[in-house]
């Protein structure tokens, strides 16, 4: 695989006390991007480098994949502050050198004070600005419970893995232009939705290259150094959780801090012309909707009909369209509702689904109605993680929107989540990813929203192959979905199969998203066939590892960062 690197000039300005660096390596003052690496011993690909290389350098001082994912998400939290997070939840699939598959549900849950209804104004009017931003829009954080749950499989102490973190925060890093952007574009909402000022927001513009400190951020992770668990859940940062809640009329107790667990669940595994893909089951309906919409195109020689070509294309948005509109009736939280996941994978119902799709002609959303069964701003970050002792993790965590609900926790640094706005607030209004649901996704208390997050790993000959994942929202199982085609139907290596342009459809609306540089022939094709377009910048940023073996010996590892923004490839 052709070196891409892009060299990012930082003006660095650094100060006496901040030159320390936190390994030979891992340099947070001066660092490039590279979008693609190769080794054989392990490979991190995450939304930022100095993430990726943290992840690595645990995985040279002898920590596995699951040490170097857990280092790399808390390094994410402090440096990649739109989407990495503590004060959010995630996903984690993983599969081990012994042949085990893990998946871990490090999802937000609803407070136990909230309710059905608790975003409809009296007149049972939706009010979608308190499930989006502020205090009320949170969700009990789930990500430092999972970072513990997944601890057990790895190798190093726990604060080791906090250690590069915390000096991140405590000595700051310098800011790549598109963070620079992204927090100047935020400040006015850092000022609106909380109650003492974060250092997100400074008097001046912020610039490439100022260097961003958070030391309130760093006593906290030192807390949860020094605490374990308890350290978010109980105690000092549990006050200080609260109080935010108190003073911004959230609802969040200590109790639900407490009461928080991570949970072990089955993965989804089903096979896919020879190869395991294993994804994340409810409440994500990324893995239900990877397989269902992998098993509706598995026996339609997709390869035949060419990559992006107007027929390919088609086959692929009325899968998506299908799908989607199952997970808006059907998919939630498995321990509230039940969830027909048995029917809904299975080969008669996805055949039966696909017996009005015709070629060549827009099957309007209006007329796919849920399958008949009998009585199931996009910021989200992911990171691959592959390392010599053949561990794979694949991790998808977020904060739901960009900087999730905007507020920060005065006094521990952290922002929370806006997860709330996943569940259905009332049935048929659309979320801000657009998606609608009903009484499966509805709110109730202890409840976790449903996710699209789609963490995926594909095993070829029981051994791990690829492991693919990204943020975006409702468009991530899409974009997970079309990059497994890419590359297992259309041949393509890991770095096309990541950057070619990409294109969604999730049911309602009735619109296919595409990429700006979505090809403008296929476009016209497909308009003529009866679909609607709608264009946006980008969609996701699919970060993708490829592992080649020799007998039972990893040859080489090939890892490839979306070139969509700062997402960064490390490998050794
Ligand atoms: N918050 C985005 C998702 O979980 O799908």
């Amino acid at each position: 695989m052709k070196k891409q690197c892009l060299l990012l000039f930082l003006t660095v300005a650094v100060y006496e006390s901040q030159t320390e660096v936190l390994s030979a390596q891992v340099n947070p003052y001066q660092y490039s991007i590279s979008k693609t690496a190769q080794g054989s011993n392990g490979a991190v690909a995450s939304a930022h480098p100095i993430a990726s290389m943290v992840g690595v350098e645990i995985l040279k001082q002898g920590g596995n994949a699951f040490d170097a994912a857990i280092a790399t998400q808390l390094a994410l939290a402090v440096v990649y502050p739109g989407a990495g997070n503590i004060g959010g939840g995630g996903f984690l699939v993983a599969h081990t050198q012994k042949g085990k598959t893990i998946s871990i549900d490090y999802r937000e849950k609803a407070p136990a004070a909230s309710s059905r209804n608790m975003y409809l104004d009296e007149k049972g009017n939706p009010q979608m600005e308190l499930s989006q931003n502020g205090h009320l829009a949170s969700g009990v954080p789930g990500t430092i419970a999972g970072l513990f749950s997944s601890h057990k499989y790895g190798k190093l102490p726990f604060a080791k893995l906090i250690q590069p973190a915390i000096d991140l925060a405590e000595k700051g890093f310098v800011i790549t232009p598109a963070e620079a952007r992204s927090l100047n574009g935020s400040k006015s909402a850092f000022i609106k939705y909380n109650t003492s000022l974060p250092v997100f927001v400074k008097s001046a513009e912020w610039r490439p290259g100022d260097t961003l400190i958070q030391k309130e951020l760093a006593a906290t992770l030192k807390r949860i150094r020094d605490f374990g668990q308890k350290g978010f859940y109980e105690g000092e940062t549990a006050k200080l959780i609260v109080e935010e809640m108190k003073r911004g009329k959230g609802n969040i107790s200590l109790d639900d801090l407490k009461n928080y667990q991570a949970v072990e669940r089955p993965a989804i595994a089903f096979d896919y012309k020879g190869y395991k893909v294993i994804g994340m089951p409810m409440p994500s309906s990324g893995g239900l909707l990877m397989q269902q919409m992998m098993k509706m195109i598995e026996d339609r020689n997709i390869d035949k009909l060419g990559f992006h070509t107007p027929a390919s294309v088609q086959l692929m948005i009325e899968v998506e369209r299908r799908a989607y509109a199952d997970r808006a009736e059907f998919m939630g939280d498995q321990d509230f509702v039940k969830v027909p996941v048995k029917t809904l994978s299975s080969q008669k119902y996805l055949h039966e689904r696909m017996k009005d799709f015709i070629p060549g002609k827009a099957t309007p959303s209006d007329v796919i109605t849920p399958g008949n069964i009998n009585p199931e701003s996009e910021e989200t970050t992911h990171l691959s993680v592959a390392d010599a002792f053949g561990n794979v993790v694949s991790v998808t965590t977020t904060l739901n929107g960009g900087y999730g609900s905007k507020t920060v926790v005065a006094g521990a640094g952290f922002l929370l989540n806006n997860e709330m706005d996943d569940f259905s607030v009332k049935p048929g209004v659309p979320n801000m990813f657009g998606a609608v649901g009903k009484e499966a996704n509805a709110i109730a208390p202890g409840k976790r929203m449903l996710s699209s997050m789609t963490p995926t790993i594909v095993l070829k000959d029981k051994k791990p192959y690829l492991v693919v994942g990204t943020p975006g929202g409702t468009t991530i199982p899409t974009s997970v979905f079309q990059t497994l085609v890419n590359i297992l139907e259309f041949n393509q290596s890991p770095l096309d199969a990541v950057n070619n342009p990409k294109f969604h459809h999730q049911w309602l609306p009735d619109q296919v998203v595409i990429e700006n540089d979505f090809p403008q022939q296929v476009q016209s094709a497909l308009s003529s066939m009866g679909y609607t377009f709608q264009k946006r910048g980008q969609i996701g940023r699919t970060e993708v590892i490829k592992i080649n073996w020799e007998k039972n010996k990893i040859k080489q590892i090939d890892v490839v960062a979306d070139k969509r923004g700062d997402d960064h490839a490390s490998a050794y």
